[in-house]
Order: C-alpha cells, then structure tokens, then sequence
C-alpha cells in the first residue's frame, strides 16, 4: 500500500508553471496519463538530436545546477561524455536534506515519470547506461511511486536494453539514504552506494572523471534533471528567454517559516524576493529571509527588492543554494535559529577532517555562551567564532564544513545578532 499523502503544497497557480505543470494534475502512477499530457516527447526529441546535441542545447540553455551549487550542466555531461574510461554512470541526487528544502520532493512525489524521464537523457547524453537514483531515505510516498515508474517503463521498453526501440540501453536503480544529512554530498553518494561509510572524498579528481566506482560519472540534482525535458521540447533558445542572462528558465522556491501560505513556488529567475513574499504572505513584521538555507545568509526587510537569481543574491551577500527562503517574523529569538543551525552541522560532520570535526563544536559551545547573555555583546566569543569559522571555511574538506560559519556570520554582519 502506498504511504499516506503529504500535507498539500500550494503552487504559483496555473499561469507560468514549467517543471511543476504536471504536478497534482498527471496521475502520479500511470506511465499512460504521463504520455498523454507530453510524457516522453523529450527523449524522441533526444534520440533525434544525437548525444552531442543534446549537451549543445543543454549547453546553449544554459542551464546551471540546481542542487545549490550552480554549476554549468552542459558543462558536466561534455566533460563526462568525453572521459575514454568506461563504463560511465549516472547519479540522482535526490538525497535532499539541506534544512529547509521540499521542491524535489514535490516532483518525486507529483511528477515521478518526469525524473525517470530526464535521467534517460542524461544518460544518453553521457554515454551511461547505468543510472542510480539516490533517494533520501525519508521519502517513503516518492520511494513508492518512483518503484512503481521504473516497472512500468521498463516493462514498456523506456528503460531497459532497447530504450524506445533506439538501441540505446539503460536501467536504473533507486538507492535508499538513511538518514546522514552528509551522504547528500555527491562523493560521499558514491561511497554509500560502493558500500562504504558515507564521508565525502577529496576533490579534485572531480566526479566526472573519476566517480562511482572511479569511473567518469554525472551527478545531477532532481530539478537540474526535469529542467532537460522543457530545454528539449522548447529548444534552448526558447528556454533560455525566461529569466536573466545568467540564471536562465525558473526555479522552485521552498518557502517556510512564518508566511501564510507556505509551501513550494515556481518563478522565473529575476523575479524579485518581495514578489515572492506577497505570494506567500509575509508576516505583518519581518525580522529577516534566510536565503540558501544553513549553508546561505540572511536578507533585512530593507532588501527584499534582491532578484532572485545567482547572480543577484551573490551581490546581495547571500546564495540562493537550493532555494531555501525561510522567514523570520519580529517575535523570532534569533540566538536560538543561530543555535538550532549549529546543532545540526556539528550532529551531521562526518567527523572525517578536524576543522569541521572541532569548528562545529566550538562554534556551538560559543553561540550557546552567547545566547545565554543575550543583551551584553560578547566580544571574545565573537572573535573566537570569526576565528573557527575561517578555519572551517578554508580547512574543511567539503561543503558542510566549508559553509557551516555562514549564517552566523551574516546573522552577526547583517543583522547585528548579540548586539
Ligand atoms: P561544488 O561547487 O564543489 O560542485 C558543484 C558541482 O560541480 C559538483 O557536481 C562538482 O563535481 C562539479 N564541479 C565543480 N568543479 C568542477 C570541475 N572543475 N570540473 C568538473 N566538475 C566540477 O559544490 P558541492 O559541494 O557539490 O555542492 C554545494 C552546494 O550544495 C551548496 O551550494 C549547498 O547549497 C548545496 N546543498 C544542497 C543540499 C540539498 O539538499 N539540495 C544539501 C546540502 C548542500
Ligand atoms: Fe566530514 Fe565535515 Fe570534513 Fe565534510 S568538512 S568531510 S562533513 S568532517
């Protein structure tokens, strides 16, 4: 039996919906209602196209990853693609953890053909025939349906060793988390999937060179990949209208915290944060907008005109990492989020490299020192985070560690916490 449902997740509405259109609309499992409403038009476009055209209109969308880091899709698949070892893989990365993000889960759990879908491309494109989707463990409804999507296709001849009778192969399978914040991190994946303990390894050689297995290997969030089928259907050029030179097409916003209407938002890049707020219903005073998640910076209710795009948020002192958008009401103890983020990045380190190991701890111990003399500035427990906080940032071996010091710094910065 299926896992009960989630609570619903408002939309953006009707008009305007990209990656989110089939969601709460296709019948989540029957591979034929997601033929009917344009299923698998993308990859028929793909096997026309070629390997090599479809990373040019992946390339020419401009498309740029969505799991936080933005970095160039085409630019990735290419540099697989042209790895001489062999086999090459494919990995989802659909362990989302970062507090406060929900949007693969909507398309998981909504639009579970879509992803199937999108990985067969990715394959294609990069020469895999071999795709591991790796679920957050968590997610027992997107287990389901996802279980159910890959029977159906490969039954069908949409995965299996004739795809769609091209002669291309390709299969994949789901891979569970269980529960380690930290095995989201893309090398750590490999080392889950190979059976190891979850650490993240040392990068560069990056993943495309030497991945899963240590052979080349793509690993592509769970919007990154559903934004292929639109580049697809549309052509590049066409996507590549919406949003800013830079940031290009939408993005799904995960918006939490003490807004009216919470849930996850579908916009075009360079729409700006106020547009979202009036969407979702902005508290009557607002302390501040948590943008990126743990990992990001906070915004001050003098700043919400920030488009939200990479490159707008990067001028603004923030990230839009995954989308997170997490709003602070006036009635929020700011000390205590401070600490409620500290807690949870010295309990998921992995404990593999000392400055993260330690930093965490220490910036724990010193915000709780903080937070109990909230009122008096504490000027030699502020130096001490700046301090641990630098050495994670530049002595840590992956991004919890690297990115830990974030919001605390800039709640320091911005907002003037523990003045
Ligand atoms: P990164 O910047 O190291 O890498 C981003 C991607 O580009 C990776 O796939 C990497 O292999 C690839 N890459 C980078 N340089 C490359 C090169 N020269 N050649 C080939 N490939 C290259 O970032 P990382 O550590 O993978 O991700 C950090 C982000 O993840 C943060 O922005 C954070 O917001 C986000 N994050 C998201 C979570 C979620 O649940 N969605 C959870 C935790 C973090
Ligand atoms: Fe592990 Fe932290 Fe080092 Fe990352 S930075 S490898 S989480 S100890």
């Amino acid at each position: 039996a299926e896992p009960p449902a989630v609570a619903a997740v408002p939309q953006s509405g009707a008009d305007g919906l990209v990656l989110l259109r089939r969601v709460g609309v296709v019948d989540p499992g029957s591979l034929d209602d997601y033929r009917a409403h344009g299923g698998y038009a993308a990859l028929r476009r793909a096997f026309a196209l070629g390997p090599a055209g479809v990373i040019r209109e992946v390339t020419e969308a401009g498309l740029v990853g969505r799991g936080g880091a933005a970095f160039p899709t085409g630019r990735k698949w290419s540099a697989t693609a042209q790895q001489p070892d062999h086999p090459h893989y494919l990995v989802c990365n659909a362990d989302e953890s970062e507090p406060g993000t929900f949007k693969d889960r909507v398309l998981l759990e909504g639009d579970p053909y879509a992803l199937i879908e999108a990985m067969t491309v990715a394959g294609y494109a990069t020469g895999a025939h071999r795709g591991y989707l790796y679920l957050r463990g968590e997610y027992p409804r997107a287990l389901h349906r996802l279980r159910t999507a890959i029977d159906q296709a490969r039954a069908r001849g949409f995965l299996g060793e004739d795809v769609m009778g091209q002669g291309f192969a390709f299969d994949i399978e789901i891979r569970r988390g269980a529960g380690a914040y930290i095995c989201g991190e893309e090398t750590a994946i490999f080392n889950s999937i190979e059976g190891r303990r979850g650490e993240p390894r040392s990068k560069p050689p990056f993943p495309v060179e030497k991945g899963l297995f240590g052979k080349p290997t793509a690993v592509n969030n769970v919007e990154t990949l559903v934004n292929v089928l639109p580049i697809l259907i549309e052509g590049a050029q066409a996507y590549a209208r919406t949003g800013t030179d830079t940031s290009t097409g939408t993005k799904l916003f995960c918006v939490s915290g003490t807004v009216a209407r919470p849930g996850v938002y579908e916009l075009p890049f360079g729409a700006t944060l106020r547009e979202l707020l009036e969407l979702a219903g902005p508290p009557e005073t607002l302390r501040a907008v948590l943008l990126g998640g743990a990992a990001g910076g906070f915004v001050r209710p003098d700043e919400l005109d920030v488009p939200l795009t990479f490159e707008g948020t990067r001028a603004a002192g923030t990230t839009l990492g995954s989308g997170v958008v997490l709003v602070l009401d006036d009635g929020v103890e700011l000390p205590r989020v401070l600490l409620r983020i500290a807690e949870f990045f010295r309990d998921e380190s992995c404990g593999q490299c000392v400055p993260c190991r330690v930093g965490t701890v220490r910036q724990e111990e010193a915000l709780h020192r903080l937070k109990d003399r909230t009122g008096t500035a504490a000027a030699g427990d502020i130096a001490l985070l700046r301090e641990v906080g630098q050495a994670m940032r530049d002595a840590s071996i992956c991004g919890l560690g690297q990115t830990a010091w974030n919001a605390v710094e800039s709640a320091i910065d911005r907002l003037g916490a523990f003045k």
